[in-house]
Formats: structure tokens, sequence, C-alpha cells
């Protein structure tokens, strides 16, 4: 038998996923992508195998295809999954919650179901900071609260305890949910990062986006918060930190007491986004095209994370930049223009 350690990766063409993908071949494990492209380029695949080098083992297969995905668990011995796939974006899962449910649920059964028949010990779940609600408290901690404010932060909430309820009902597997505050940023070669479909939800696209001319401004929605500048507060984790924490998952995974937990992954530390207009102005050079708008409806004022958990348990923190993160997204969103071409 190989010794390989193969990882599935679920979503893995995605934005956090791809990232991870170099992050686990940098620190030798073998990933395994499983993505159907709904929502990622096939030419992140090239994309990512010229960064690495070599060949890039990924199934064009979506979660809920079981016969597929029995094919390919059946053809390597794996060792771990990381399952990313799944519906991201706040104000979708409010017009369509049937199709997060579905989606969302659906995909984390059909992994759960194919991880015990396959003997697979060890499992990753992107969760996310948004199962905190507002919080009353700042920074949370994974004691803090949970609570929900739109079907998407539902379906996080209710996988994670999909998952624990899961491993109570078998032996020998072990699970972590990764609850990730907000991931900016690109790899460092600017080949891989973040590209929204349509109009970006996000801060830092819509502000790299702008920069280049493909928005006519960025509206900053809202200055009249309870913070210092009047903008609300955000943790910012660079997305190379991010994947990294997922190797450390993963390394912890295997020694671990506990058979499932819930980490923060960000930085500890918050920015306004009156802030991330300013850094970013100031590492581009680019004049930003902003104004002040009204609050975006559901935004919170202010949240970051205490990561102890995650510094002590998986050995891990953030190590790079906001403005390294800004500088690479910058340089990804050039890069892309050109590759689109
Ligand atoms: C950041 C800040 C906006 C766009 C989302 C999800 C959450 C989690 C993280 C996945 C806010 C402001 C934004 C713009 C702006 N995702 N903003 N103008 O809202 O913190 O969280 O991503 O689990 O569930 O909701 O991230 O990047 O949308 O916004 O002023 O055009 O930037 O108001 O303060 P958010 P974001």
């Amino acid at each position: 038998m190989s010794d390989k350690k193969y990882i599935i990766v679920t979503g893995g063409a995605g934005y956090i996923g791809s990232h991870t993908v170099l992050a686990l071949r940098n620190n030798g494990y073998h990933p395994i992508i499983v993505d159907d492209f709904r929502n990622a380029n096939k030419d992140v695949i090239e994309r990512l195998e010229s960064l690495l080098d070599e060949e890039v083992i990924y199934f064009s297969a979506a979660c809920q295809e079981e016969p597929r995905l029995r094919g390919i668990f059946s053809q390597f011995p794996i060792h771990g999954v990381i399952h990313f796939a799944a519906y991201k974006a706040v104000g979708e899962s409010v017009e369509k919650p049937l199709m997060y449910f579905d989606n969302n649920f659906g995909s984390l059964i059909s992994m759960l179901e194919l991880i015990k028949e396959f003997n697979v010990k060890h499992f990753v779940f992107s969760s996310s900071c948004t199962v905190y609600g507002d919080p009353k408290q700042i920074p949370v901690d994974e004691n803090s609260p949970v609570s929900y404010n739109s079907p998407y932060g539902f379906t996080k909430k209710v996988n994670e305890e999909m998952i624990e309820q899961f491993i109570e009902s078998v032996s020998e597997i072990k699970a972590i949910s990764l609850r990730y505050f907000n991931p900016i940023g690109a790899h460092e070669s600017g080949k891989i990062g973040e590209e929204p479909d349509g109009i970006p939800n996000n801060l830092l696209p819509f502000i790299t986006q702008t920069a280049i001319g493909k928005r006519e401004e960025l509206t900053i929605f809202g200055d009249d918060y309870d913070t210092p500048d009047g903008t609300c507060i955000r943790d910012y984790i660079h997305v190379a930190d991010l994947a990294e924490a997922h190797v450390a998952a993963l390394n912890y995974l295997a020694d671990a007491n506990d058979r499932t937990t819930v980490v923060n992954v960000g930085t500890g530390k918050g920015t306004s986004v009156m802030e991330m207009v300013n850094y970013f102005q100031e590492e581009t050079g680019v004049d930003l095209n902003y104004r002040i708008g009204n609050r975006r409806e559901g935004d919170i004022p202010s949240i970051y994370a205490n990561t102890s958990k995650a510094n002590n348990l998986l050995n891990w923190e953030a190590k790079r930049s906001i403005r390294e993160a800004i500088s690479s997204s910058w340089k990804f969103e050039q890069f892309i223009k050109e590759f689109r071409k």
C-alpha cells in the first residue's frame, strides 16, 4: 500500500480550496480535487499545475454524485477529506434558501457517508465566523454564543452540529470545523486568487475591480457605526495563512485526543473598511473612487477572532500582513485581466 497521504479536497478549484491545494502539496500531502466547476474556472487547474510544476489530480464531480465519488474513494487510499464545496453568498441564500439547504446539507451528508464507508479517518470542514451572528462581546472565542442571520449562516451552524452528531455514531473518525473570518489576498505569484462571478459581494474584490476600472466606484456601506472611524470592523486573514491552517488541522487530527472540535481561523486583529481603503491606496498608489453610502442590511458593526485555540491546539498563527494580502490581490486582479483577454 502506498504511504502517500491523499487528501480529497471538495471545492478544490475555488478560492480557498485552490490555495489549500498548494499548501497541502508544499507540505507533503497529495491533494485530489473534487469540483464540478459550477463556481470555478477549469483553467485554475492549469495555473495550479504551472505553480506546482507537476500534474494535479482532479475529478469533475459534484459531492452529491455519490456513485462517481465512490469510484474516486476506491481508487486511492484516502487519508482525509477537506470539505469546502458549498454555496456561500449570504444575500443569495435569503432569496433561495432551499437551494442552499439542498446543496450545503446534501453535500455534507454525501461526504460523511463516503468517509464512513471508506473508513477515512480525518475530516476538515469549512465553517465561518458567520455562526457568531452579531456578537455581544469581541473578540469572539469558540465558546461565544452562536446564532445565525441568514439561511447561509444557518447551514454552517447546522453543518457543524451534523458533524458532531455523526462523529458520536462512529468510531475512529476525527473531525474539525474551522471558522474562517474574512479571507482576502492571493498567491504571491498573482496567478491564483479570488475571481467572483458577477458583481463582488466582498470588500477587497470590489476595491480591486474598481481600481482596475471594472466597477465605477466603491460604496462604503455606512460610516455611522459605533466604531472609531464609523465604518465596520472585520478580521481580514490572508488566504495563504488560511490555507496553511488546513495543513495544521490535518496534522493536529492525526494525534488529536478530541474527536470533534471547532477552531477560529483569523488574525485576532480588527481592521475597518476605511483603513482597508487607505491601505489599498498606500500599497498600490492607485486613487480609489469611493463614496460613503447607506448601511448594508444584515451587516454587523464589528467582529474579530480570539485565536488562542488555533495558536495552542493547531500550533498555527497568521503570519502575513494585511498589506501583503492587499498587494497580492492587486497583482492577481492585474494578472487575471490580461489572462481573460
Ligand atoms: C466586509 C466589510 C461591508 C463591500 C461575509 C459573509 C460572512 C463570511 C465573511 C463566509 C463590511 C463592507 C463590503 C462593499 C463595503 N463569509 N463593504 N462595500 O460582510 O464581513 O462577511 O464574508 O462565511 O458570512 O457575510 O464581508 O467582504 O462582504 O464586507 O463597504 O462594496 O466591507 O459593509 O463592513 P462580511 P464583506
